[in-house]
Order: structure tokens, then sequence, then C-alpha cells
């Protein structure tokens, strides 16, 4: 084989039922479903070369050498596209995120789909959407889902290798214009990741069974209101999703708070907006940022009252996303 360069792009997701919690860590099978909305202006470009001359794989992110961590979850990613591809030569790999990672926007989301899709071209392998959303879950839990565009669910799946817990898409973009607006309160590095924050509610909060047990019933509720476009019973089961899986993991031990009091002030903001006729809902991830799903009529009016709240860095805007994909094919 001779050197192969592939460049992918996939688009962040943000997850209105959340996942949260393994079933089984070493094939990172998640113990609940999940149902997200992929983001169009939030990407990951990825570039993965395959080449004879390389004495050991290399990852940069944003340009700079990335540290063990990270590239240790990287390599291995790329020695399970090695063991399909039957190829033994090692690989460089460069991805560039256009929001700021870790800190809460799902950079692994976006990062392991691109990844699954360059390593995959790159390896010269023809998988299906299906195959690689199970490579990306292995990632990162997350990443499955970023394989597809618009309304996207992670299944649960039953088999023991995995192979159906794999994401699949409820709707494409088109099917409902929702809007999302990202509100960055804080772009230090979150200080507990989501891996160790999920595994440790598993293992200590009294909460987690309930978790685990509940997740059909508020899977079967987002579906029922996506294929019913009803945006307010969408948003209640967003807001419900998210403060479940953050009480669960405030009562993990040592208890886990990914909020500051910026994040606190913005659910009590968006809660007041929404009395006052501006119908918005907000939904949270491992971070301290506050995301706020609205209509495409609404978007412009609540940027506006959101502006005015002090310490806010920025707000990004996003419509829906597509599917993640090849860039140079
Ligand atoms: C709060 O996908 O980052 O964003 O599978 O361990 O890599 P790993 O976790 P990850 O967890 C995402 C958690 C979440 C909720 C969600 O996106 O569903």
């Amino acid at each position: 084989m001779n050197s192969f360069s592939r460049t992918a792009r996939a688009h962040a997701n943000i997850a209105l039922i959340k996942y949260w919690g393994k079933r089984y860590i070493p094939l990172n099978l998640p113990a609940v479903g999940s149902i997200s909305l992929t983001l169009e202006a939030l990407t990951t470009t990825t570039t993965v070369a395959f080449r004879p001359d390389l004495a050991a794989d290399s990852l940069f992110l944003n340009d700079i050498q990335a540290n063990d961590k990270q590239s240790k979850r990287v390599f291995e990613f790329l020695d399970r596209i090695r063991d399909l591809a039957n190829i033994s030569h090692f690989a460089t790999v460069h991805s560039e995120n256009n929001f700021p990672t870790g800190a809460g926007l799902a950079s692994s989301a976006s990062g392991f789909a691109a990844l699954a899709v360059a390593a995959a071209g790159a390896a010269k392998l023809d998988l299906s959407n299906s195959k690689l959303s199970e490579l990306a879950r292995l990632g990162s839990g997350s990443a499955a889902r970023s394989i597809f565009g618009g309304f996207v669910e992670m299944h649960l799946g039953a088999k023991k290798d995995g192979s159906d817990a794999v994401a699949t898409q409820i709707e494409n973009k088109d099917y409902w214009p929702l809007e999302l607006l990202i509100l960055i309160t804080s772009t230090e590095h979150k200080k507990i990741g989501s891996t160790e924050g999920m595994n440790r509610t598993a293992e200590t909060s009294p909460y987690y069974q309930q978790w685990v047990d509940t997740g059909p019933k508020d899977m079967r509720a987002m579906k029922d209101a996506i294929s019913r476009k009803d945006f307010s019973y969408l948003g209640e089961l967003t807001e419900y999703s998210c403060l479940k899986m953050h009480a669960l993991a405030m009562a993990a031990n040592p208890g886990i708070i990914y909020w500051n009091p910026l994040t606190m002030r913005l659910i009590e903001t968006v809660r007041e907006l929404r009395a006052g006729g501006l119908e918005a809902y907000f939904t949270i991830d491992a971070g301290p940022q506050v995301k706020v799903i609205c209509k495409p009529e609404n978007s412009e009016q609540l940027r506006a009252k959101l502006r005015e709240i002090p310490g806010i860095k920025s707000i990004l805007h996003t419509r829906l996303g597509g599917p993640a994909k090849l860039l140079d094919s």
C-alpha cells in the first residue's frame, strides 16, 4: 500500500435525551439510548494519512501536538481501522475544531465521527453508515450520533459485540427547522470529562438505577414529540432529561457539578423569557455552557435578550446540520 490521505468533516451534536452511563466499558456500550440534534455551525475537520515511511502515529489538534491521553484514544482507534483494513502503516492525524474544545461543546462527538470517516476512507474501507457509527462509538459514545444529520437516535442495542449499539437518523435536518443558541459562559477546560463523570455516577450515585430504568420511557416520549413536531413537548422533555442527568451526577460521590453561577442564571433567564411568551428551552452537557433551543422566528429576539446578561463570553447561533462526510471525494 502506498500512502493514502483523506479529509472528512463532521458536526457536533447536542443531546435532547442524554447519554450518561455505560453498560459495558470496554466496548463503550451505553446504558441508555439517546436522541440528539446535529449542529451545522460546529465542525471538526480531520485529515488522516497512512504512510509507509512513518515509525509511529501522530496527532495534531488545531496544529498543536496532542497530549498522551488524547493521543492514546486516537491511536487505539487507528488500530481498529488497521485491523479492519488489514494494513500496518502508521498514520498522521490533523484535526481542526472551529469551536472551543474541552468546554462541554462535544468536541469528542464531531472529533471521532470525522476521524471514523477520514480513517476508513484513507484505509480504503467501504463501510456503511451503521458500521461508521459503531466505530465512532468506540471512540466516544456521542460520536456515533454525529455520523448522521438532523434528528438522530442512538440505540441502546442488545448484542454483546455492540454491533447494534449504533445511531440511526430519525428525520433529516430539513424536517423541522429548529435553531440553537450556544451561550459560552466559560472557556476554561472542563475539570471532569464525560467519561470519568459518567463512570463515577454509575458507581456511586444512588439515582443511577432509576436513570437507567426510566430511559426507555424518555426515548419514546421524545420520538413522539418529534413525530408530532410538538415544540413545547420536545422542549419540556429536553429540560427534564438534562436536569435529571445533572441531578444524578450531583448525587455521585464526590458530587459532580458542571455548572457555574452564570449557568444557573441562564437557566432562570430562559424560563423567565418563556413565561413572558418567548418560547425557548435549555440543555447543558458535561460543562457550564448553556444551549438554548428555539424556533427560527424567535432566535434573533432571544439572542438580543440573552446578550444583555453580563458575563457571557460569546453566543454561537446554529441551525441543524447534515451528516459526516469526506471532503475530498
Ligand atoms: C453529557 O460521548 O463524551 O454530552 O462515550 O465516554 O466519550 P464517552 O462520553 P461522551 O458523553 C457525552 C455526554 C453528554 C450527553 C450526550 O451527549 O448524550
